[in-house]
């Protein structure tokens, strides 16, 4: 199993530090523009693996030369947010990273599972599937499995209760208007609604929805990058495993939910096939508004990349 990981910066490198922990590769390639970063953190990552007691191949890069034949490639090249700015405020300029991260990426792995993590995430996922040609069961943006996360999190902290025994599912694009759905939200089997009252119920939604901006506005110089990281290593390990998890990812839809031409968060099967299925959760009439309003949210955003791409190609 080989995996490129493009950008080497705080996502990036602990992606490769995390996949390396976890043995999910053989070897491991990250690659950045910035000469000298990815050598030095993939090497350091190399260095950490005789104390920790496992084995892989860690290379750093500029060149994507090194990177072909990858199994897996993961796209964290981009700018993140500082204080006050929206993901979509990213747009322009990692709209045209990512283009050329993927057209160079593709000419060198051709047959990889693509996993795109850079924002605006569910833009950055459709331009990639635009970009590289790849049916949609080989594209997939990760932003589910990290809003999902942290919804179990904010749970289990009210709760006084383990991460683990929270079960949560978070739907729609990874934005202000993601939907997270209280009526598949348990606690050991016990439904959500029936352990708090809506009020508290309705504080831990928008603390997830603001999730990622309370990181940004602790760290005042980036976003998060831990918790991302574990849910790209989660989503490598499924297809690498053959483990058919059922995560929520930004997939492309056509027809499902009622929503096509459009990437959105919705629950998907993940295995050695990539994206094997996507589940439809019956829904409803109200989560079904909140997902096609998230929907027309990223579908607003693709079509002002789209503009961009076309009056500034090289942007
Ligand atoms: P960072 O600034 O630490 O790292 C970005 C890296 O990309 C830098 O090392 C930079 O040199 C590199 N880069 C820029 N242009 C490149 C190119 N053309 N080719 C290769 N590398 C290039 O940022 P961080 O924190 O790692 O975040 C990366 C992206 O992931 C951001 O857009 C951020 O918003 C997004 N993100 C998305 C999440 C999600 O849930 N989908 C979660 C966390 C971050
Ligand atoms: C987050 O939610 C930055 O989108 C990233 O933390």
């Amino acid at each position: 199993m080989k995996l490129t990981i493009i950008g080497a910066g705080n996502v990036g490198a602990t992606t490769a530090h995390l996949a390396a922990l976890f043995g999910v590769a053989r070897e491991i390639v990250l690659l950045d523009v910035v000469d000298g970063i990815p050598q030095g953190k993939a090497l350091d990552i190399y260095e950490s693996l005789p104390i920790i007691g496992r084995d892989c191949r860690v290379i750093g890069t500029t060149s994507y030369t090194e990177t072909a034949g990858s199994d897996i490639v993961v796209i964290t090249a981009g700018v993140p947010r500082k204080p006050g700015m929206s993901r979509d405020d990213l747009l322009a300029t990692n709209a045209g990273i990512v283009k050329a991260c993927a057209e160079q990426a593709i000419a060198y792995s051709p047959a990889a599972f693509y996993i795109v993590v850079s924002n605006p995430l569910d833009v950055m996922t459709y331009l990639t599937l635009k970009v590289t040609g790849l049916p949609r069961t080989r594209v997939v943006g990760m932003a589910g499995v990290l809003d999902t996360a942290r919804f179990r999190t904010f749970i289990a902290l009210e709760l006084g209760v383990s991460v683990e025994d929270v079960s949560a599912f978070v739907l729609g694009g990874h934005g202000d208007s993601m939907v997270p759905l209280l009526r598949y939200t348990t606690v050991a089997g016990v439904p959500i609604e029936q352990l708090l009252p809506p009020e508290r119920l309705a504080a831990l939604v928008q603390r997830t929805r603001d999730g990622g901006a309370e990181i940004v506005a602790y760290l005042k110089t980036g976003s998060a990058y831990y918790a991302p990281a574990a849910a790209v290593v989660q989503m490598i390990e499924a297809v690498v495993h053959d483990r058919k998890r059922i995560l929520p990812c930004a997939v492309a839809l056509e027809g499902e939910y009622g929503l096509s031409d459009v990437v959105c968060g919705v629950p998907i099967k993940l295995g050695r096939a990539g994206v094997e299925q996507i589940l439809e959760l019956e829904l409803t009439e109200e989560e079904r508004n909140a997902l096609q309003r998230s929907a027309a949210d990223v579908r607003r955003t693709i079509d002002r990349m789209e503009e961009l791409l076309q009056h500034h190609p090289a942007t």
